[in-house]
């Protein structure tokens, strides 16, 4: 395995793992950072004379019906707007790859493999083998998707030679001060909707950081354990989980902080309300976080949205949170997914340290200092 701005490829046909799982709304997307982080290398690629081959996933593949609403066609439009390229429908027919005069592909998403048993996500190295036949070389450039080891992120790796894109160093490089924690004090802001996928991160950031701040609909359950009224809220109802969080507060309680202010809906009114005026069938929808937070911060790493930012009326939170980390003297990195979309949304990209193409994906390197994908191309690759 090697950085591929330490090997000239050319004349090759490459395999192009990039993530293009963007978020789309009413058919149209509605921020394609991601794909715009993957057009250095593919642009490298192009320009050194290789065909490119681009693979990715698109949201999730369970069902014939998945296949539906998930599938690549809105990514090739939109890259029709840069490149000339050819949209392959079926990931388990890629032979008109060889027919055409074509330079540049994109194969219809890899997850749609995963029926009607999973191939894709389970790292089916059969499948991985196919799609190597096409190919002299694979350059993973989806750090957003290395979370995971799947036949197209990682299996490929074992028969062709294994490059990390452009995107991939430029993250990874990037994140190394994070990662190895060079400032203190050192604050994680937790937000987002569910607990439950997140919990694992949870437990490992709090050991590592000065102080937790919690928000959005993550902070929900650890008020519902503390035994606070969140009316109608959105909660976990895992007893693993909600074990687990009660461990996190008795074991963190120094390090934990939250703004116990709200937006919540009552009758069909929004009301900014404190944490201790919450009726049995509020919701909750935007968590007004308080500058002060990060008065002494000099590290700060913010995954996970204060509320449903999306919405006007609920963005207030998220805005305010944004401003503090850029008033801030601190080092501020953003995650991500929701995260990143929110900057976008609310605020200007160039007011933070570095912003993340990774959610899942960036939590994990964070928090546990690896990546699935990443370990097994490290164990397998084939140079
Ligand atoms: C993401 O959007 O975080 C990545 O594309 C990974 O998607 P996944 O969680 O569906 O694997």
């Amino acid at each position: 395995m090697q950085y591929l701005s330490e090997e000239k490829i050319t004349n090759k046909k490459v395999l192009l793992r990039c993530d293009f799982n963007v978020p789309v709304k009413d058919g149209v997307i509605t921020d394609a950072s991601k794909i715009m982080k993957s057009r250095e290398t593919i642009d490298y690629l192009l320009k050194n004379n290789n065909k490119v081959i681009l693979l990715s996933h698109f949201g999730r593949v369970k069902t014939e019906e998945d296949k539906e609403k998930n599938s690549l066609n809105i990514v090739y439009e939109y890259l029709k707007q840069y490149y000339d390229l050819e949209f392959i429908k079926d990931p388990l027919n890629l032979e008109e790859i060889n027919d055409s005069n074509k330079q540049l592909f994109l194969v219809e998403n890899t997850r749609f493999t995963d029926v009607p048993e999973k191939r894709e996500s389970q790292n089916d190295l059969e499948l991985a083998k196919y799609w190597a036949s096409f190919a002299d070389a694979f350059v993973i450039d989806a750090f957003a998707s290395m979370h995971r080891a799947h036949s197209s992120t990682a299996g490929l790796s074992k028969y062709l030679d294994t490059y990390l894109g452009f995107l991939v160093e430029t993250e990874l490089k990037n994140l190394e001060p994070l990662v190895s924690v060079q400032e203190h004090p050192f604050v994680v802001v937790m937000g987002g909707a569910k607990v439950d996928d997140k919990i694992g991160i949870i437990n490992e950031l709090v050991k590592r950081c000065d102080k937790l701040i919690l928000t959005g609909g993550i902070l929900n359950t650890f008020l519902k354990v503390q035994g606070y009224n969140v009316g109608s809220s959105l909660v976990s109802t895992d007893e693993e989980i909600i074990n687990n969080v009660k461990i996190i507060l008795d074991k963190y309680a120094d390090k934990i902080s939250y703004t116990p202010e709200f937006t919540i809906l009552r009758d069909n009114v929004n009301l900014e309300v404190n944490l201790t005026n919450i009726q049995d069938n509020d919701i909750i929808y935007d968590n007004l976080i308080n500058k002060d937070l990060f008065i002494d911060a000099k590290l700060v790493f913010f995954n996970g949205t204060c509320g449903k930012f999306e919405e006007q009326e609920y963005s207030k939170g998220t805005k305010n949170l944004l401003d503090a980390l850029k008033e801030s003297s601190a080092k501020t990195y953003i995650g991500g997914g929701d995260t990143a979309s929110s900057v976008k949304l609310l605020d200007n990209e160039k007011n933070f340290t570095y912003i993340s193409s990774g959610g899942g994906a960036t939590l994990e390197y964070v928090a546990y200092h690896n990546l699935k994908a990443l370990e097994y191309i490290q164990e397998n690759a084939k140079n």
